[in-house]
């Protein structure tokens, strides 16, 4: 996992990981020559002799050091985790945009947020931040037994004689706290699902307010979470205290000894001194190894859920993309589910060929909606196969597939952006003269006009507000720019007034001409001209054919729906 992460960064993220850990190190090592050019400067006071002014020299010079070098890892370490930030959001970012439809459960919603704010900005503050200073740490006590073995083998070694007893101690102690974390956190949900059946019960416990037996049970379940609560943090107490103990215990020994041996003139005052001030350095990232193996902990949970996102499978792209000829669609016995058992299509067949209008009507929740989604491939088939110019569309290039079609909805997703960068959503290298000739299209121009900023009238929170009519025919706009051959257009007019009815239909009429095209529609007045309208109930097509034929027959479902139809259109 930590070689992941360590991939994740760019090249310079690495150097300036690199250069924050040996700044660190620097640093430290810098504030412990200090304490040894003291301990000396003192030996040469009470010897007599040395050079006093050369140790003030050395001690200004690691005083430099220790300042520049600290500077350098504080601003490194931020390069970092900047970049580890910067590389993983991008990666979500990307990664995103190639799931299907299907990915993006509400559940789904409440985690990639979750994981782009709480996680990667986790990721930030201990690989960037933590991860450094104790790396550093590390280095340095090495570093240090080092030098100090060199110097006196018997000391040094009784300074790290119960360091694997007290990291044994340890791990064991971890172990026992997870599970009691674990048994905890069991509690935790016990006590939570509780309380929820208990809330949700409250009419109904009032109603027999004699009875206490509930509240007992929500009693005791609190009691419960607060015991376990207790045991996570006594033992949590426990261990850390005594494997700090353990540690001390090691100075203690050391001191001891080194005692015992100065007394026999085995060792020197000033080395006594050196060992006993210099190991609480070497004991350092030591005393914090249960927050370091914490925040190891941390960082790896949320490194998962990352890659959850980053490694989750995408709309699957074909080897060999082929390309569409013409631009007639075809369902083949498509079925299809959200979910198992949930709604489905069954047998979906039409045929529309090029430059047609089909008109897909039914009741609400019958399915239309589901047979656009399938065609833009936002969920795929569960069996049967779309074409399109006859080539099925898990053949085609994905990017190759959205960029033949457009789409014009009920709801129109506009970004916090200015009018025209709304509008060159549809392509986004488009001039301004084609910005302009879309919008006048669109029957927008006008209006767009009419804002003191035009085309840079920002839209959004900050920005003016539009009526859901202007945000349809900035939609309409779109589309003309994109110019794509399919268009779907999915209950455009439903919540629309007769005036701008009207509107929304000279611009629809003008963009369908010469397109294939897939219309969703409320009113069946709208689609009398199709060329072919699809009678959708539950999932499935009950009948089709032209207008004319289908209200002759008095007994099928069309012609109820264009008497209720009408009937609705009487009475707006
Ligand atoms: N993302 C989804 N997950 C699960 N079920 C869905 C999803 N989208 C739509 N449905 C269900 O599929 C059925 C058909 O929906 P839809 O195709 O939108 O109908 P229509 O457009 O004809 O009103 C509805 O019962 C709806 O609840
Ligand atoms: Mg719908």
């Amino acid at each position: 996992m930590i070689k992941e992460i360590w991939n994740t960064l760019t090249p310079g993220g690495k150097r300036s990981l690199s250069i924050s850990v040996i700044a660190f190190t620097l640093y430290a090592l810098s504030g412990i020559a200090m304490m040894y050019i003291v301990l000396k400067a003192l030996e040469s006071v009470v010897t007599g002799n040395g050079n006093l002014l050369l140790y003030w020299i050395c001690l200004v010079v690691c005083l430099l050091i220790k300042g520049c070098s600290n500077i350098l890892a504080d601003v490194r370490k931020h390069y970092a985790g900047f970049d580890i930030v910067y590389q993983v959001r991008k990666n979500i970012i990307y990664r995103l945009k190639e799931f299907s439809l299907g990915f993006y459960t509400n559940e789904r919603l409440g985690e990639i947020s979750t994981i782009i704010h709480k996680d990667v900005d986790k990721m930030e503050m201990v690989v960037g931040h933590m991860w450094t200073r104790m790396l550093a740490d590390f280095i340095v006590s090495i570093i240090l037994f080092t030098v100090l073995v060199i110097y006196s083998p018997k000391m040094a070694l009784l300074m790290a004689s119960s360091l694997p007893l007290a990291i044994l101690f340890l791990v064991l102690g971890l172990k026992r706290a997870r599970y009691l974390e674990n048994e905890a956190g069991n509690d935790l949900a016990d006590m939570v699902s509780v309380f929820v059946e208990y809330i949700k019960g409250i009419p109904l416990l009032k109603a027999y307010s004699e009875s206490h037996q509930f509240e007992r049970r929500v009693e005791r379940s609190a009691s419960v979470f607060g015991q376990s609560c207790k045991a996570v943090s006594r033992n949590r107490a426990a261990v850390l205290s005594f494997y700090g103990f353990i540690l001390d215990v090691s100075f203690w020994i050391m001191v001891t000894v080194g005692l015992v041996m100065m007394m026999k003139g085995e060792l020197s005052a000033y080395s006594f001194l050196l060992f006993a001030i210099i190991s609480r350095e070497f004991y350092k990232p030591f005393l914090n190894l249960e927050s370091h193996w914490a925040n190891y902990l941390t960082v790896t949970d949320s490194y998962r859920r990352i890659k959850k996102i980053t490694e989750a499978e995408t709309v699957p792209n074909p080897k060999r993309a082929l390309q569409a000829k013409e631009y007639s669609i075809s369902f083949d016995d498509v079925s299809f589910s959200y979910e198992e058992g949930g709604f489905s299509i069954e047998d979906i067949s039409f045929h529309t060929p090029e430059r047609t209008l089909t008109a897909l009507v039914g009741g609400s929740g019958s399915g239309k909606t589901t047979v656009t989604n399938l065609l833009l491939r936002f969920w795929d088939v569960n069996s049967g196969s779309i074409k399109i110019g006859n080539v099925d569309i898990r053949d085609m290039s994905y990017d190759d597939l959205l960029s033949s079609v457009s789409i014009v909805m009920q709801n129109v997703q506009l970004f916090a952006d200015t009018i025209g960068g709304n509008i060159r959503l549809g392509k986004a290298n488009a001039t301004k003269e084609e910005v302009i000739t879309a919008a006048k299209r669109a029957r927008i121009h006008d209006f767009v006009m009419s804002l003191p900023d035009g085309y840079q009238t920002m839209i959004g929170e900050n920005g003016v507000g539009l009526s859901g009519c202007q945000k349809q025919r900035l939609s309409i706009a779109r589309a003309f720019l994109k110019d794509a051959p399919i268009l779907l257009l999915d209950e455009i007019t439903s919540n629309v007034d007769p005036v701008n009815e009207a509107l929304i239909q000279q611009a629809i009429s003008d963009l369908a001409k010469d397109r294939t095209v897939l219309v969703i529609a409320h009113h069946l007045s709208t689609i009398r001209s199709a060329d072919q309208i699809l009678v959708f109930q539950e999932g499935r097509i009950v009948q089709s054919g032209k207008h004319e034929s289908l209200i002759m027959d008095k007994k099928g479902y069309y012609y109820n729906l264009w008497n209720f139809s009408d009937q609705r259109a009487d009475n707006l």
